[in-house]
Formats: C-alpha cells, structure tokens, sequence
C-alpha cells in the first residue's frame, strides 16, 4: 500500500523514530542513500510561496539520485483546467512522488487519493509536518535527553497564533514524539477541538501531553524548546488579517520568556518577524538554531523521501 505523509500523525510514533533516525544518518553521510537513482523525477508544486521547502525538496531529490520537477503557483493545469484526480492519475505514471504546498488539506486527501506514488504535504493551511520532522531532529541534536528516541518528556512551548498551521503540527508531532506541547495563544486563536482530541488520544499512547493557555509566562515556566511563527500565515494576508494591532503582541517571544524556561533553545520556521513574534535579541541571540532548523529541513525530508519510497 502506498504510503502519504500529509499531517504529523500519517507516521506511528516507531516510523516517526525510524524518519529521524533516518535523517541523521544522511545529515553524517549525504549521499549513502540513492532511492531515486535513475534519476526518477519527484513533481514538487507550489501553490503559495516558498524559500526553504523549494530549495531542500529540490537540492534533497537531487542528493537523492533523482531530478526534482518545481512548478510554482499558477504554471500547471492543476486547481485551474485540470481537476486534483485526474492531475493524481497523469503524474503518477510519470514522477515517483508528488510534493505539494497549497491551501486545503481536503485537495492533498483528494491527491493522495487517486494517487499510486507517496503524495506529501509540503504546508497547508492546517499542517506543516515536513517543517515539525525538521523541528524534532534539530530539538534532538541541541536539547536531546539521549534516551529513547531522544525527545519524549521534553516540553515545547509554542506562542502566537495557536490555531495555524504550524501550531496544529507541533500539537499532533510533538505529541506522537511523546512531548509535552503547550501551546500559548490568545482567546479565539487556540486549537480547534479536533486536533486536541486527537492529540490527547495520541497521547495515552505515548505518554505526551497537549495544553492549552492563554498565559505566556506560565507557558514557559520550565520549558526545553520555545517556538513561535508569524501571526499572519500565507493567505491570511489576502484575506485581510492584518498584525499592526495584533491580539498576539503579550505572546512575542522574548528574553523574559526564555529565562523561565529551563536552558531552552528557541526554535522559528522561518521566514520571522524580528519586534512582531519573536525579540530581534531571541532569534539573533545564543540559545537560536534557526538555521541549523532550517538545515534540517533538507535532511529530515531526505529522510522522509527515502522511508516513504521504501515504504
Ligand atoms: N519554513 C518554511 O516552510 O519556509 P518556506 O516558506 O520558505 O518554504
Ligand atoms: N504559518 C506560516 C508558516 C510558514 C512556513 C504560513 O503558513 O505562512
């Protein structure tokens, strides 16, 4: 059966070990693994803009033996002319997996769907879990407790806009990794119900926690990993959300903030907002691996890639 990755949870708590395992033995040797020797081409659509996702899927599929095929937003049929089924059933009789950023997470089910090659989600308006992969190799490397699989009981406290999808991932990723997630958000931007259900289900199972508040110091007291993102996500602009009076100005992530956690390092998917999200003196300061993180997007995807087509 044909595996997807398209949220946190499409891998078990042991294949999620097993991904970052994975990824950083490819980290240590990056080309030991040609699962796309050929090359066998892997279709990489953009449907919102992107730095980091673009150039790791790109520069992965390459160290990967294969040949990545990039189509930004609006040079395809798909969406437009063509509909996500028929686009499944063209693609998959050429390329050995479908990578795509784009708004629904209904459009990548529909994807995978009809889709015989691994489809994986590369940010939706719910879900970012290539970027959480990335977040849990980079929380290993700088703040792993080196037992197990080097994050369970480890807390991750997360601020700004808890309902987005960067908040959604961390709640379900962090949780299957047997983490404590605290998510910190003002009143009306909190998870919806059904991810905390489900986070909370996950967590019987791997002993991980989900909490919610609307208190930043109490959030932090403690915590191994403080993370934030942008109070506006992509779409959210067009759609007229604006920050200039924003109800997540109490949730920037600042020196304060750090000081209560314990030693913890700060984590940013990028791309930031230095005085908005996160103080210029955090992000710009000793306890950031922001860039290692974004490294890390390169290689956890790798990791994925090579899992899923072995899959
Ligand atoms: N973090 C992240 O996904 O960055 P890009 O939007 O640049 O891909
Ligand atoms: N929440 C952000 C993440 C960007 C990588 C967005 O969707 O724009």
């Amino acid at each position: 059966m044909t595996r997807h990755f398209l949220k946190d949870t499409d891998l078990s708590p042991d294949e999620l070990t097993d991904v970052l395992d994975l990824a950083g033995q490819l980290k240590a040797a990056p080309y030991s693994k040609r699962p796309l020797e050929g090359p066998q081409t892997v279709a990489v659509f953009f449907d919102k803009t992107s730095t980091r996702t673009r150039v790791s899927f790109a520069a992965g599929v390459s160290q990967l033996g294969g040949s990545p095929l990039i189509i930004n937003p609006g040079e395809s049929q798909l969406g437009h002319k063509e509909s996500i089924p028929d686009t499944a059933r063209v693609l998959d009789r050429m390329v050995s997996a479908i990578v795509w950023r784009t708004f629904a997470q209904s459009g990548l089910e529909e994807m995978a769907e009809h889709s015989s090659v691994p489809v994986v989600n590369a940010l939706s308006d719910d879900y970012h879990p290539c970027q959480i992969l990335a977040d849990l190799v980079t929380i290993r490397e700088h703040r792993g407790t080196g037992e197990g699989n080097g994050l369970a009981g480890l807390t991750m406290s997360y601020y700004g806009d808890g309902a987005n999808n960067m908040a959604n991932s961390y709640a379900l990723g962090g949780v299957n990794a047997g983490m404590h997630v605290r998510i910190a958000a003002p009143a009306g931007y909190q998870p919806a119900d059904q991810v905390v259900a489900e986070a909370q289900e996950l967590g019987q199972r791997t002993g991980g926690t989900l909490t919610i508040t609307d208190d930043p110091l109490d959030a932090a007291q403690g915590a191994h990993v403080l993370v934030t993102d942008t109070w506006v996500s992509m779409g959210q602009d067009s759609a007229g959300r604006d920050d200039s009076a924003s109800p997540f100005s109490r949730f920037q992530v600042t020196e304060e903030l750090m000081n209560l956690g314990d030693d913890p390092i700060f984590l940013h998917c990028l791309p930031a907002y230095r005085g908005k999200e996160v103080a210029a003196s955090v992000i710009d300061g000793p306890a950031s691996v922001v860039f290692d993180e974004a490294e890390n997007r390169l290689h956890a995807q790798k990791a994925l890639l090579t899992w899923l087509l072995s899959s």
